[in-house]
């Protein structure tokens, strides 16, 4: 799996961590045949994307497409397809729904209250992942415990009560710094928001980029309670189980 040039290219540290990342991957891939992988387009998600389609691990990927996501974001899923020959799965939300949604509330209702921001996150994220997810054994993401306070306890291996299905959550120890190092190292395509300050990328009209000093979910639902931000696909609590990754 993990290749000479690999170890060459990379510093001690970091290529102690991708190696282990690999060998991560193909156990889930041994132990959850079906498992399958949330892509969202950011850097976290294009370092799995990358050990996914580099090393042959044949784990599917899928995005939600929520419908309001940057012109950049969604010009990756193009550049995933030439450059590694991957097709991500794009799923869309129920567009009855979301019409009536918009019809009822207006295009900007998330920026009105918290539950109706919670609702177009329900529609456009929630309810097509979880049909996602029916019936599957496992999913895999790219949160890490530094991302925010919530998630601090982050395990590799959880089991999800809210969908009811094994999560891994391999690169959960890794720092922002080393999943950097890998992008340039391997020179991996990444979104270019990346490049304008945007850390943390969700949709167009919810993120914003930050400023100096903030913290890197500071441009994430920006103008609620900082207690509030999570969008319902990481729901708490979850229980760490002893599969072995
Ligand atoms: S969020 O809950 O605040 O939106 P965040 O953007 O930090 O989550 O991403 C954490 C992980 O959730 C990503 O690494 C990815 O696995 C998954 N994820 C988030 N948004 C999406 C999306 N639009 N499509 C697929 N997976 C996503
Ligand atoms: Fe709707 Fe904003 Fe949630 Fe996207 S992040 S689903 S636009 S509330």
């Amino acid at each position: 799996m993990f290749t000479p040039s690999e170890n060459n290219a990379l510093d001690a540290v970091t290529a102690v961590l991708w190696k282990q990342l690999l060998s991560d991957l193909q156990l889930i891939k041994q132990q959850h045949p079906d498992a399958t992988f949330a892509n969202s387009l950011a850097a976290e998600d294009m370092v799995l994307q990358h050990a996914i389609a580099t090393h042959g691990l044949n784990i599917s990927s899928f995005t939600l497409d929520t419908g309001r996501l940057h012109k950049e974001t969604l010009a990756l899923l193009d550049v995933i397809n030439s450059h590694y020959g991957i097709q991500v799965t794009s799923l869309k939300p129920n567009q009855v729904k979301v019409d009536q949604h918009v019809a009822e509330h207006g295009a900007y209702a998330f920026y009105e209250s918290l539950e109706l921001r919670k609702a177009c996150c329900g529609l456009r994220k929630v309810e097509p992942l979880r049909a996602y997810l029916q019936g599957k054994s496992a999913w895999i993401t790219g949160q890490r415990r530094e991302q925010s306070q919530t998630r601090s306890e982050l395990q590799k291996n959880e089991f999800d009560s809210a969908f009811q299905l094994q999560k891994f959550n391999p690169l959960c120890d890794w720092t922002l710094e080393q999943v950097w190092t890998v992008i340039r190292t391997f020179a991996i395509p990444y979104n270019s928001l990346h490049d304008q300050n945007y850390p943390s990328i969700g949709c167009d009209p919810c993120t914003r980029a930050i400023r100096a000093g903030e913290d890197v979910r500071a441009g994430r639902w920006w103008w609620e309670q900082r207690d509030s931000i999570e969008c319902g696909l990481h729901q708490s609590p979850t229980t760490a189980t002893t599969e072995n990754t």
